[in-house]
């Protein structure tokens, strides 16, 4: 069966972009697939600086990735630490990564040129990606475009390693992207990301995220002219969450004119609750028994673990490191 495999930072609440561009995906794989999700706390240890907000954060993204539908019977989910054995694999594949290619990539130097400090931490990051996606053979790794570079470059990782060591230690992954969800907007219309604080979140105050909604970037064409659903952001949130049928009805009403923006927004508010009502619901038991999660952590960990030994030492064995004295 194929492995799919996927992370998740606890760098802050999760928010819309992250479920229709990822978790929707981690979902459905879980169906057809050998899936295994991880909450990325090595990864956020490169922003996330107070270790109770790392806990807390941790309980957030796997009470919220749970609650939003992820199976713990269909699915093994895990934290990214509990297996330390990808700090390892990542020490062998750095050995094999060419400092340009890290040089490359846009995460990195996005995050500096927005001020945050260039550890080595930061800039060894995608190799820290590569060794989470080869340490299980994944297959598959359902992701938004902001993390395609680093799919790219687990392959080149992945492809630099087996030639050199002339060894098929490491499975080559496949990105999986959905084109109309690859870049979910935010509230001002670029990339929903919570360093732009234009998300909305899944589990934020109920009132709080209306009045959000309510005040989203619009242009100022009137009422009565048409408008282009491709063009307008409000449409963008608005086709994410509405059915089909009024997805195709609400486009044809905007190109007609007669749609005022602040009632495809109370729209959108409504669709938010009716979407996400239940796993709201959900979540707000799971945040009363965190050990239920715990559980969930140490059985995930236990499987995640026996598959990262088994590559781990093929990778040791190739390169010489593993043989008896
Ligand atoms: P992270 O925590 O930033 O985001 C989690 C997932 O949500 C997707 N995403 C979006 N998709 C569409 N539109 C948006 N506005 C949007 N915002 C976020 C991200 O693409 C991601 O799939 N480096 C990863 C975590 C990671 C990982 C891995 C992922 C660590 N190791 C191994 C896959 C495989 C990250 O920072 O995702």
């Amino acid at each position: 069966m194929r492995r799919s495999l996927s992370g998740i930072q606890p760098s802050g609440k999760l928010h819309i972009g992250n479920y229709y561009g990822a978790i929707r995906q981690y979902i459905a794989l879980q169906e057809e697939c050998d899936a295994f999700y991880f909450i990325a706390d090595y990864h956020a240890l490169t922003t996330v600086t107070d270790p109770e907000e790392m806990e807390a954060n941790c309980h957030e993204a796997a009470a919220g990735l749970i609650a939003l539908g992820l199976s713990p019977e269909r699915a093994t989910l895990f934290r990214q630490s509990d297996v330390p054995e990808v700090t390892e694999l990542t020490w062998l594949l750095s050995v094999v990564t060419p400092v340009g290619l890290m040089e490359r990539c846009h995460a990195y130097k996005d995050k500096v040129a927005q001020g945050m400090v260039a550890s080595m931490g930061l800039f060894g990051y995608p190799i820290l990606m590569a060794a989470d996606i080869l340490i299980y053979d994944s297959n598959v790794v359902p992701v938004g475009q902001d993390q395609k570079q680093h799919l790219e470059v687990t392959r080149d990782i992945a492809g630099s390693f087996n030639h050199q060591y002339d060894s098929e230690v490491f499975v080559l992954p496949d990105a999986h992207i959905l084109p109309d969800v690859a870049v979910v907007p935010g509230l001002d219309g670029r990339k929903m990301s919570k360093s732009y604080g234009n998300v909305i979140e899944i589990f934020g105050d109920a009132k709080q995220t209306e009045k959000k909604i309510k005040r989203m970037k619009t242009d100022s064409t009137p009422v009565e002219e048409p408008k282009d659903p491709d063009t307008c952001n409000v449409f963008a949130l608005f086709r994410l969450m509405a059915p089909e049928g009024e997805r195709e009805e609400m486009a044809r009403r905007y190109r007609e004119g007669g749609v005022g923006y602040g009632d495809v927004k109370k729209r959108i508010a409504e669709l938010f609750f009716e979407n996400f009502g239940e796993a709201r619901e959900r979540k707000a038991e799971l945040d009363n028994n965190p050990d239920e999660l715990r559980e969930i952590y140490a059985e995930g960990a236990r499987k995640a673990r026996a598959k990262a030994r088994e590559v781990l030492d093929r990778a040791r064995d190739a390169m010489g490191i593993n043989r008896p004295l």
